[in-house]
């Protein structure tokens, strides 16, 4: 069989998290050119709904930091075949300058909010016994990294978090993988570019010498979605240029 017909996803029914901008954007737009219904899900109401008129797709207004929400849009989405876990926040601060609010901030949106995704599409996945649930982790859960203690901590909680889902959920034939991407320049980044990117600090760490492109993490999501890469599950993929091989 050719790989190109492994990456139709005609007939899928993609939710995409944080999909109005970055990444979730980049990655919707691929899903579209290979033929998905998409769903498109974001804090950001009139960006998601233009995305999603343009794409051909539906998009939902909610907020991954709150479980109502995040109940309300599993409720509202009804069947999914593929979950791409994709909305985040960065708080980048040293340990400690974080506040005990910024700490929850990021243990809502990119670890509760993240698992509470995984159980609402994830249950009837199970009973369909079909699906796959991808979450973006980070490279940061491998290196750690300057002023992203507690991100980092919640990136390396969602790669566990697959471990688990994967043994729990493999049985029943749904594949749960986490891909973790080194930096890109998106909005998320963008803002603390003026501190972290200081004169590309930390480049000369990448072996492939470049940041990453929001395309590049786009393609890796639809390979790992996809029936190419049918016997991965509980695995992080880490597309990082090669930057945590130190
Ligand atoms: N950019 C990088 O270098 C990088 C590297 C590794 C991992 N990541 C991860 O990739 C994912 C996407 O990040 P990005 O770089 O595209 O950032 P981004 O800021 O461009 O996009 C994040 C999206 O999530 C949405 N969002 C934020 N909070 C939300 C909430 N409470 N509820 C619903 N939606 C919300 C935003 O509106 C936005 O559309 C994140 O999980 C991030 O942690 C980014």
């Amino acid at each position: 069989m050719k790989v190109d017909s492994l990456l139709d996803f005609k007939g899928h029914r993609v939710l995409i998290t944080g999909a109005a901008n970055g990444f979730g954007e980049a990655i919707a737009r691929k899903f579209q050119a290979h033929g998905a219904t998409l769903l498109l899900a974001d804090i950001e109401l009139e960006r998601i709904q233009s995305l999603a008129a343009e794409l051909g797709g539906v998009g939902y207004q909610f907020d991954q930091s709150d479980s109502v929400s995040v109940d309300r849009l599993c409720q509202a989405v009804g069947e999914v075949d593929i979950l791409v876990n994709n909305a985040g926040i960065l708080i980048a601060k040293p340990l400690l300058s974080m506040s005990v609010q910024d700490v929850q901030a990021l243990v809502a949106t990119d670890f509760v909010g993240v698992w509470q995704l995984m159980r609402g599409v994830g249950e009837g996945m199970v009973s369909r016994k079909k699906g796959v649930i991808l979450s973006i982790g980070s490279q940061t859960a491998f290196c750690g990294g300057e002023n992203r203690g507690i991100y980092a901590s919640m990136k390396a909680a969602v790669s566990q978090l697959t471990r688990a889902a994967a043994v729990e959920w493999g049985p029943s034939g749904v594949r749960v993988v986490c891909l973790a991407p080194g930096r890109s320049l998106t909005r998320m980044t963008q803002t603390t570019a003026a501190t972290t990117y200081k004169g590309d600090r930390g480049l000369e760490r990448v072996p492939l010498g470049r940041w990453g492109a929001t395309d590049e993490v786009a393609n890796m999501t639809l390979f790992l979605c996809s029936d190419a890469a049918s016997y991965v599950t509980g695995e992080t993929l880490i597309a990082d240029g090669g930057y945590v091989l130190g």
